[in-house]
């Protein structure tokens, strides 16, 4: 059967999207300095909601801790939810689904960002990147704990009043770094094996999904992001990623994203082989997972990338940067029309861009 951009899609948890597209996380840095939600945040996402079946709320740390980034958004108290509640109430209102993506930066985190703590992870191995510092290991009592604060924070945004959750198991944040071979070199029941590195983010899923059963939210949206590979040695390859993702399939996860910089990627691994990373999963997806919806990423500008993205073989694309720049992004695909940039001079009103954002939109403007 043919697939149409402005098709339902039907979730397991028994929501529906309403079409196809939905908007990327985002990260904005505009929430105040402890992580709460401002103003500025609230009127950009609701200037973009509406066309797409979902926004996704950018990447939203889970423990005060466990900031990747200045301005980052924060769900990890409860005088948070007043705020947050605003922004759900915000994009639901325009008609999209609310979902708000959690994570914890782990060794991707600074002292700098996070009141002079020593970033933590797996294992006590720094990120390949310069300056990055070495990260203190999680005691295994700090492993349950942490699993707790993904829960809490996920807790926190059901009585926000959002549809549901993405768990960043992507850009090598903490979900990631346990699964990594690279930063996770436990000996312990939390990593050695694939089977153990599998445990956290397995647990993290598990306990979130009952958490909102516990709290009468049976049809919570839980969206997973991963990254297919990692360049590091070791590092994830393709056929890891199969494997947590065949399992992860087992706890009702609603979609799957991909991480990746254009929906048509190939192995980042072996630059030989021209197989799309999508055919990959395709060819390796269990039955269980082919039953979950496929979310792709990266490069959508116009209704003919959106379309020859799902024909070959998405479910779901999320939409970044098209966003940035139109925020009628998909009321124009829906309506025909080209959706022209309105990246010109003194377009600030009509854009509604957090100021931070401006520096990305000035690299996209000298693209044009
Ligand atoms: C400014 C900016 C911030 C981003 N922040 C996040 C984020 O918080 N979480 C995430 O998973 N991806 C993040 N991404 C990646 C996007 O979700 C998306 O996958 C990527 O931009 C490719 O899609 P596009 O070509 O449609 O922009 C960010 C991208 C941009 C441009």
């Amino acid at each position: 059967m043919t697939k149409n951009l402005f098709d339902k899609v039907q979730l397991s948890s028994g929501q529906t999207f309403e079409n196809r597209l939905v908007m990327a996380p985002m990260t904005t840095q505009c929430s105040f300095h402890d992580g709460s939600v401002t103003d500025e945040l609230v009127q950009y996402y609701t200037r973009r909601a509406g066309g797409p079946a979902a926004v996704i709320v950018e990447s939203t740390f889970i423990d005060n801790y466990g900031r990747a980034f200045e301005g980052a958004l924060g769900a990890d108290s409860d005088d948070k939810i007043p705020g947050l509640t605003k922004l759900a109430e915000g994009i639901k209102d325009k008609g999209s689904k609310a979902i708000i993506q959690l994570y914890h930066a782990g060794r991707m985190g600074t002292p700098e960002l996070n009141k002079g703590r020593q970033p933590i992870s797996a294992s006590n191995v720094a990120a390949l990147r310069d300056n990055a510092v070495v990260p203190r290991t999680l005691e295994v009592e700090e492993i349950e704990e942490m699993i707790q604060l993904f829960a809490d924070a996920a807790a926190r945004a059901i009585k926000a009043g959002f549809d549901g959750v993405e768990l960043h198991g992507a850009n090598t944040y903490l979900l990631q770094q346990f699964f990594s071979p690279h930063s996770n070199r436990r000996d312990d029941e939390w990593g050695g094996s694939r089977e153990n590195r599998l445990r956290f983010p397995r647990q993290v899923t598990e306990k979130v999904r009952q958490t909102a059963e516990e709290m009468g939210k049976t049809d919570f949206i839980i969206g997973y992001r991963f990254s297919p590979e990692e360049l590091e040695e070791p590092g994830i390859t393709f056929e890891d990623t199969m494997y947590l993702l065949n399992h992860l399939a087992d706890y009702s996860i609603d979609y799957f994203h991909f991480s990746i910089n254009n929906w048509q990627r190939t192995s980042i691994i072996d630059t030989t082989d021209e197989q799309l990373l999508l055919e990959k999963y395709l060819d390796n997806a269990n039955d269980k997972l082919k039953k979950i919806p496929i979310m792709g990423a990266g490069g959508i500008k116009s209704v003919e990338d959106a379309e020859e993205a799902i024909a070959a073989g998405f479910d779901l694309m999320s939409v970044g940067k098209a966003h940035l720049i139109n925020p009628d992004f998909v009321d124009c695909l829906k309506n025909n029309e080209l959706p022209k940039s309105l990246l010109t001079e003194g377009d600030d009103e009509k854009l509604i861009i957090p100021a931070p954002l401006w520096n990305i939109l000035g690299f996209l403007k000298e693209k044009k």
